[in-house]
């Protein structure tokens, strides 16, 4: 029989079992230990949280800057104070040159290339009447351009090896769209697309050559989708148009970038081997 605690009185908490009694003593956790990440835009923001989250659980961190040197400093000057040593590749992912350079100049210095984050981004807002050429193209080639290139320059060395990740930083604007930001809109909702067809596109291939193995971590390509993160990104949005993007977000607050990085850890991470060609929501609930 069920017996009721008295009228008023809380539930008692849920306590999970011990994490020894759920898994194996050697897979507690997703770890990382030697593998190498490369993060684009991986100085500041979301992507120096995604740098900083990788780098505390033992990958070899490689990160990518536009122009922010400053940053770039920063944060390796930071991670050198925990006693991690982090490669800085400066480049311009809207150059399909500089993808290539870049990604050819991490697998030689690392030997090895396992996770890329293609999480560089920028907003050039303006409504549709009011947008210059360049300020679509411009945003086109940095966000969605940028991690085709980067996908492109990468893949011949993740599919020789037969393992890998790439985890693309869309948006939930990519989903809902937003006034002023068709350029923006379009190049994060094109992640989705590339995504997909990366990720089926790599499976053929493997298939193909007979290497689409049943115990392998699998070479898989995924996005994350987050909602409204508090970074310099939102820096210029005024306060009152703050508060109403917190009104729309059923936790009541901005993400924080470290919520993102953790969600990137899980796609990055061995757990993740059957998930492929999928977008990862991380928006406080947003409706989409
Ligand atoms: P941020 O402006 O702080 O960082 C952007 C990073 O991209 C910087 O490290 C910068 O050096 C790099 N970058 C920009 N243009 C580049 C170029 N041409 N070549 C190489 N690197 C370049 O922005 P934040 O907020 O950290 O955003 C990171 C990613 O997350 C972006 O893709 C953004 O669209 C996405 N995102 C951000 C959200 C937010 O609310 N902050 C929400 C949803 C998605």
């Amino acid at each position: 029989m069920t017996t009721h605690p008295p009228t008023g009185s809380p539930p008692p908490p849920t306590v999970l079992p011990p994490e020894s009694d759920v898994f194996p003593a050697d897979h507690r956790r997703p770890r990382m230990t030697g593998r190498v990440v490369f993060v684009t835009g991986g100085t500041r923001g979301i992507g120096a949280a995604i740098s900083r989250s990788f780098a505390e659980q033992g990958a070899i961190v490689a990160a990518g800057y536009g122009r922010d040197a400053e940053h770039a400093d920063q944060l390796r000057a930071q991670l050198r104070d925990h006693g991690v040593d982090v490669s800085i590749h400066q480049g311009n992912v809207a150059s399909a040159e500089d993808c290539r350079r870049t990604i050819a100049a991490v697998i030689e210095r690392h030997g090895r290339l396992d996770i890329l984050v293609n999480n560089a981004g920028i907003t050039i807002d303006k409504t549709v009447l009011k947008m210059a050429d360049e300020d679509w193209y411009k945003v086109i080639a940095v966000n969605l351009s940028g991690a085709f290139f980067m996908s492109q320059a990468v893949l011949p060395h993740m599919i020789e090896r037969g393992t890998g990740r790439i985890i693309n930083i869309s948006s939930i604007i990519g989903e809902i769209g937003n006034i002023g930001q068709a350029n923006y809109a379009a190049s994060k909702s094109g992640l989705f697309g590339l995504t997909k067809t990366l990720a089926r596109e790599v499976c053929f291939l493997l298939a193909k050559e007979g290497r689409l193995t049943e115990d392998s971590i699998g070479l898989t390509i995924n996005a994350v989708a987050p909602g409204f993160i508090a970074t310099e990104m939102l820096e210029h949005v005024p306060e009152k148009v703050l508060e109403r993007i917190k009104a729309q977000i059923p936790v009541g607050r901005l993400g924080r970038p470290d919520e993102i990085a953790r969600a990137v850890h899980f796609l990055a991470s061995d757990y993740s081997s059957f998930i492929t060609g999928a977008v990862l929501n991380v928006n406080g609930g947003q409706e989409m």
